[in-house]
């Protein structure tokens, strides 16, 4: 056998033995690795081995250790939901006790009841009324002024406990007539009334038009003498550019004919009490809620105030009236 890897063989330079390794002539020697190294080495392995010993390490079939310190995530997280829920149960039972005048003027209840409202809103009517509550076809929009039942935040709340023609009891309901499909108005009277009640959109309506009489007989109980709307029937404003089925003469004349009865779900019974307070008061301030005391009739139109001219041409054209004179 080869003896040259059993015979020990020493450098002559440091007089260290080698480890017969050879490159190039050059040899590896067998020095000892540096004590500061070797226990660093110890430490890691210490380290190491207390580690697996008290966290969680080993896979098994089933998970993995334990670990002696019981660490691990879900504790973590059992005690950060702890934590999350004291302070929520204290904030629900402070909402749970404010009427909606309290929340509207408590800067934080109204802050987590929006938050709170947005959140359910996403879950539970984006479907219907779009991630940003601004409706579509069927589907009001909710960012507006135009209200079908109500805008205060009283009336929301009262819309979302019970719905709309939702088989609840107590939801708001009425029904517009089929004036075509069972025949109470014969075709061409459906189309006059469409043109008038086009033109009280866009304000071309005249007295004298053949559809202004069948408008006012059988139109003006649930949308107003002037289209103004009616809450009470959740009859839509007619007077406005804004339109739940479509505005051309055609729409009309076809939800005249056979008209769509809008359902919104009911709530109650099925997002807890608080939740659908949150709702309200997030649906209310979207930017079209109304004050407790909005006026029923629209307010008058001011008249123009005469136009105040004692400010000479040039000053007017700048803006700045009060500016020295050159
Ligand atoms: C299945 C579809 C649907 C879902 C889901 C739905 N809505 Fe509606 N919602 C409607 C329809 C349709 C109307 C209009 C009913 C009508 O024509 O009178 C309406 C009307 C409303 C109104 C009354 C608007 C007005 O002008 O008076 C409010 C407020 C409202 N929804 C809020 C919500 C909120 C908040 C949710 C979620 C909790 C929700 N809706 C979920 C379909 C839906
Ligand atoms: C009994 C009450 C009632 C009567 C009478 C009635 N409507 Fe309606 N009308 C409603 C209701 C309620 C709606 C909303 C339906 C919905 O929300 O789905 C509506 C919706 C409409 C719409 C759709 C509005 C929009 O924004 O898209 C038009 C147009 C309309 N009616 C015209 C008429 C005309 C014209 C007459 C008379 C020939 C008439 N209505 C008679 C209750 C009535």
């Amino acid at each position: 056998m080869n003896d040259h890897h059993t015979k020990k063989e020493i450098d002559q330079v440091s007089g260290v033995e080698t480890t017969g390794h050879e490159w190039d002539g050059l040899k590896e020697l067998n020095n000892p690795a540096p004590r500061w190294w070797l226990w660093v080495f110890y430490i890691c392995c210490l380290w190491s081995f207390a580690y697996w010993v008290m966290y969680p390490a080993w896979p098994t079939l089933t998970g993995a250790t334990k670990g002696t310190l019981g660490v691990n995530q879900h504790v973590e997280l059992e005690r950060a939901q702890a934590e999350i829920s004291v302070r929520r149960a204290q904030w629900a039972e402070d909402f749970a006790k404010a009427s909606f005048d309290d929340i509207k003027k408590d800067e934080k209840l109204f802050a987590v009841a929006r938050a709170g409202g947005a959140a359910a809103f996403k879950d539970n009517c984006a479907t219907c009324h779009g991630t940003g509550a601004a409706g579509g076809k069927g589907y009001p929009n909710l960012n507006d002024d135009d209200w079908l039942w109500g805008g205060t935040v009283e009336e929301i709340h009262q819309t979302l406990l019970y719905g709309i023609r939702s088989g609840h009891d107590e939801a708001r309901t009425s029904q517009m007539p089929a004036f075509g499909r069972d025949g109470l108005l014969k075709p061409t009277e459906i189309t006059d009334v469409a043109h008038y009640v086009v033109g009280l959109s866009d304000h071309t309506a005249k007295a004298d038009m053949p559809g202004a009489a069948i408008y006012a007989t059988n139109c003006a109980s649930c949308h107003g003498d002037a289209g103004q709307g009616v809450r009470d029937f959740g009859g839509p404003r007619l007077n406005d550019a804004i339109w739940l089925y479509g505005g051309t003469v055609d729409d009309v004349v076809a939800q005249v004919t056979n008209p769509r009865h809008g359902v919104m779900p009911y709530w109650s019974g099925r997002l807890d009490p608080q939740t659908i307070r949150q709702l309200a008061v997030y649906v209310h301030s979207l930017g079209g809620g109304e004050e407790a005391k909005a006026p029923d009739v629209p307010v008058e139109q001011v008249p123009n105030a005469p136009a105040v001219s004692d400010t000479a041409p040039e000053d007017n054209q700048n803006g700045s009236s009060n500016a020295p004179a050159p």
